[in-house]
């Protein structure tokens, strides 16, 4: 609570130990996500006399690796804990030991279960994007195109879905939200396929939006990527295909990373939703 936090608040000269736990540093997003931490802390640092001693980790995408880089953290007695983690499932034991170690922490990026963030409260938050937003903004952008998504006039949006890791809610509920959107906007989606278990990877999205445009040809219409990565990945193989976004084809995307605002200028991609990893970051830090 607010007394609590006041009362050990770090005063000027003192040094206050952060141990953080990136899912994995080849991630285009949680690279800006990382950045902006880095800056904000040091930006606090100068502001207030505290140093701000960053230990950052990288999880490598194994669950095993960052739970030894989390456990080193408890060893080393870290003051606090910033955590994306690689598997959410792991939350549970790893908000038991660090109870045991009196070292509270910040989820970020990937939301663990309600009933965990039950076993500390107080002392474990979580910090995120709102990803049924995001999700109904792409069905939104879609909806408003010229022939709301269905190039062909057959009455239906024949969409794929490029999928982010299926454990994280922002890749649920964006596969969820940006197809209820349409169905929202009376319009009548079908799915080509299941989604593409791309994993938030823009080879993967290159490589499944390769396959797709083979098997289903112009019958193609959306492509709907739960991240700007794989939409990127998406644009060659739409290029290669020797189709035209904003033409024959669509495809949108979430994050608004700088590869994707200058796609959007390119005329490669019909639209991409702000995931604000600056305000994250710096409500992490706050
Ligand atoms: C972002 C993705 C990123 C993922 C990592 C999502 O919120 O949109 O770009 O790969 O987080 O967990």
């Amino acid at each position: 609570g607010e007394e609590a936090a006041e009362s050990t608040a770090p005063q000027e000269g003192d040094t206050v130990s952060v141990g953080v736990a990136i899912y994995r540093f080849d991630d285009n997003f949680m690279t800006l996500y990382r950045e902006e931490l880095e800056n904000y802390f040091s930006q606090l640092s100068e502001e207030t006399g505290v140093t701000y001693e960053l230990d950052i980790q990288d999880g490598k995408q194994d669950q095993a690796t960052q739970t030894e880089q989390i456990n080193n953290f408890i060893t080393q007695g870290k003051d606090v804990m910033i955590l994306n983690l690689v598997d959410v499932t792991a939350a549970n034991a790893i908000i038991n030991l660090a109870q045991e170690a009196d070292i509270p922490i910040v989820f970020i990026n990937r939301e663990p279960e309600t009933d965990d963030m039950k076993i500390w409260p107080g002392k474990t938050t979580y910090v995120g994007a709102d990803a049924t937003q995001s999700g109904t903004f792409q069905g939104e952008m879609i909806a408003e195109t010229s022939n709301q998504g269905d190039i062909n006039g057959d009455g239906q949006i024949n969409y794929i879905m490029l999928q982010g890791d299926p454990q994280n809610v922002d890749a649920q509920q964006r596969t969820e939200f940006s197809i209820k959107a349409l169905e929202d906007a009376g319009l009548t989606p079908n799915a080509l396929s299941e989604p593409y278990q791309a994993n938030w990877d823009s080879a993967r999205g290159q490589e499944f939006t390769a396959n797709a445009l083979a098997q289903f040809g112009e019958d193609l219409e959306v492509v709907f990527s739960n991240n700007d990565g794989m939409a990127m990945g998406a644009i060659q193989s739409i290029n290669s295909a020797g189709r035209t976004v904003g033409e024959d084809i669509y495809l949108v995307g979430v994050d608004a990373i700088p590869e994707a605002i200058q796609a959007l200028n390119d005329g490669n991609l019909t639209g991409t939703v702000l995931n604000d990893h600056f305000n994250q970051a710096q409500t992490v830090v706050e």
